[in-house]
Order: C-alpha cells, then structure tokens, then sequence
C-alpha cells in the first residue's frame, strides 16, 4: 500500500547585502570578536536595508526556491511561514508574499514557533499535504531578528541576525518505507513553563509597542542540549532509524557550542553537520532553510540523502524532522 509523502523539490535563501562583523559591533558597544566567536561561533550576522521587510526577504528565497524546483509559482497552492518579525500584526506576511509571487488562490498564512518555526511550518505544510488539503507547498522562514533586537544590549544583540530561506514541498505517493523520498516524520514540542527565558517585551495585546529581544542566555543553552537531543531520540524511534543512518544534520544555528554539544552527544561526526552560524548568526526561524540552501550550493545535500534537523528556542518550543531528499 502506497503512502502519500511532501517530497522536496527545490529550495532557495536570500541575505541582505549589509554585513555587520564582530569588529564592527566591537567599536559599538564593549564585546570583542574573541568573546563572541568563543562563546557562540558568530563571526558575522546579515542587517536588513532600510524599508527592507520580512516579506521582500521572503519573497526572494521562496523564488530562488521556485527556480530551484522548476516549477510555476501558479501550481503552488499553500504558503507558511515562519517568523516572529511579520512585517505588520496582521495581516500576515505569508499573504504580502503570495502576492508578490503573483498567487492569489489556494492558502497562505503565518506561524509562531520562534526558532523553532521552520520545523513547525514544515510539520504542519507537511501534514496538509499528505491529508490531500493541497497538492504544492511553500514553506518559508523569513526573519529582520536586527529589528526587534536592543542594539545596547551585548548579551543579545551580537547573537541575531537577519535572512530567509525557503523549500518547495509536493505531495506524491510513495512506498512507505524509509527508503522514501521526502519527509519522514516530525516531532513538535512545547513547554509555556519556559517562557520568560527567551522573550520580548512588547506585543499589540500588551504593551501596543513591538518590544525588544530578552534572553537568559545561561538558562536557555542549559535546556537546549537535552531538548534538542529527546525530540531528535522521537524522530530516530519513530522510523527506526539512528545516527549512523544520517548523512547531514542540519541543526538550527544558534550556537555552535549546543550545535557541538548535540552531534556529540548523539554521535553524528563533525563532518556531517552543516553549519552556517559563523556567517549569519541566529536568523531564527530562517536558519534552518539557510542552512539547506548553503548545503545544496556546495555540492553536500543530494538526492536519496537522509537529513536531520532540530531546532530549539523560545517558548521553549523544539523540533526535529527527518527528511529523504
Ligand atoms: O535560538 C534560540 C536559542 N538561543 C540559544 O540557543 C542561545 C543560548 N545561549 C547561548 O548561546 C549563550 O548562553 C550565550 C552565547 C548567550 C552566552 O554565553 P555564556 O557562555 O552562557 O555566557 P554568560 O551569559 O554566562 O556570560 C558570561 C560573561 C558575563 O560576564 P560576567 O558576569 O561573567 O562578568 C557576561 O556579562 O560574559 C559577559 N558577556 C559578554 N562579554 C562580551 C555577555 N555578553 C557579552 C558580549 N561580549 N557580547
């Protein structure tokens, strides 16, 4: 009996031209580029242009990922995106994006899982698809994290930055087996017990201002391992499968001393594990897809290829996902 699975066609990302580097954030306010590329991996983050949006960021990885697929944007009948810097309350920034690709039937629409909104939209894109709801699907993570950060506050301000990255999903029948192209399975958490943790402090229902980035960074790095490895444990039990099944991880790139602490912990080598931190710094809900695009364009992730990713932040909220290419 065949199954139904959202096979990845394509996938794509766009960074702002703006570089901020560790030196010049240094010359700012009082950190180093020793400090930061010690404790984090950060070399250097992406800064949205002025009148830049999360919806222009958006817009042009979804294309490169159209491109990618070769297929018409008018065959896509479902957008989700995940961030958590729209570029209005409402409406959602997933709708300013399939207008720009010129879309207007089918669904499109936001999601709120912080850095853990990439693995959430895929989850949910995911499961539309294999309940026949539709047929081809966009899943994007866009973020403009500089917007929303307090450029005086070192303890967060050199962690973030900005950029989009985005995969074409279809639904097609398959075997059944793990030997199946697309996704596989995927494993969503949350824990409202963590919230003040990671957080920022405004909001339309609170303070009617957008807030500010606030993050107990010793806390956070305290649970992240442990999270990010149980749900990674959910998606290997659930197919059967282990590390020594996976040919590239491809985490959520916060910090690549959880990144480090993770592949250890579940014994995935180095040489397996993509990673983009010391480029972009912590692009939220985009750095998963980043990540993706960066590993197709140097030749790593190819077709049949077994890859992992996981993804852990505020909330907490934290995923993991297997997926064959
Ligand atoms: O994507 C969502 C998930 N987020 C994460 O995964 C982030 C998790 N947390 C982290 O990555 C780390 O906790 C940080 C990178 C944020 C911080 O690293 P840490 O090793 O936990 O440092 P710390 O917060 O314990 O701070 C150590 C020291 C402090 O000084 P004292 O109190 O020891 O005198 C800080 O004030 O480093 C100081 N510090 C800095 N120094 C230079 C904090 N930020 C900076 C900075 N430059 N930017």
């Amino acid at each position: 009996m065949t199954v139904t699975r959202s096979v990845v066609l394509g996938c794509g990302s766009y960074l702002p031209k703006q570089i901020l580097t560790n030196a010049e954030l240094a010359t700012r306010i009082d950190t180093s580029d020793e400090w930061i590329v010690q404790r984090t991996g950060i070399r250097q983050r992406h800064i949205a242009a002025p009148g830049e949006y999360t919806s222009d960021l958006g817009t042009k990885a979804a294309i490169a990922a159209l491109d990618d697929a070769g297929i018409d944007p008018q065959s896509i009948d479902l957008i989700v995106l995940g961030t958590s810097t729209p570029d209005n309350t409402f409406p959602a920034t997933s709708v300013a994006i399939q207008n720009a690709l010129g879309i207007h039937h089918g669904a499109a629409f936001d999601l709120q899982a912080v850095c853990s909104g990439f693995i959430f939209a895929l989850a949910t894109a995911d499961n539309f698809l294999r309940s026949g709801a539709f047929k081809r699907a966009l899943v994007i993570g866009a973020e403009t994290f500089s917007r929303i950060l307090d450029w005086n506050d070192r303890t967060t301000c050199v962690l973030f930055g900005d950029g989009a990255g985005a995969i074409v999903l279809e639904a097609q029948e398959q075997a059944g087996t793990n030997a199946d192209s697309g996704v596989l399975t995927t494993h969503l958490r949350s824990d409202g017990r963590h919230k003040s943790k990671l957080y920022v402090d405004g909001g339309p229902s609170t303070t009617q201002t957008v807030g500010h980035v606030h993050m107990e960074g010793r806390e956070v790095f305290k649970h992240a391992v442990g999270m990010i490895t149980d749900v990674i444990t959910d998606a290997f039990e659930a197919t059967g499968t282990s590390a020594a099944d996976i040919d590239w991880f491809v985490p959520h790139q916060a910090n690549k001393r959880i990144i480090d602490a993770s592949a250890n912990k579940l014994h995935i080598p180095s040489e397996k594990v993509v990673l983009t931190v010391d480029r972009h710094g912590n692009t939220s809900a985009a750095s998963i897809p980043l990540a993706l695009a960066v590993a197709r364009s140097e030749g790593k992730i190819k077709k049949g290829d077994l890859v992992l990713l996981e993804a852990m932040g505020g909330g907490f909220t934290w995923a993991s996902a297997l997926i064959r290419w």
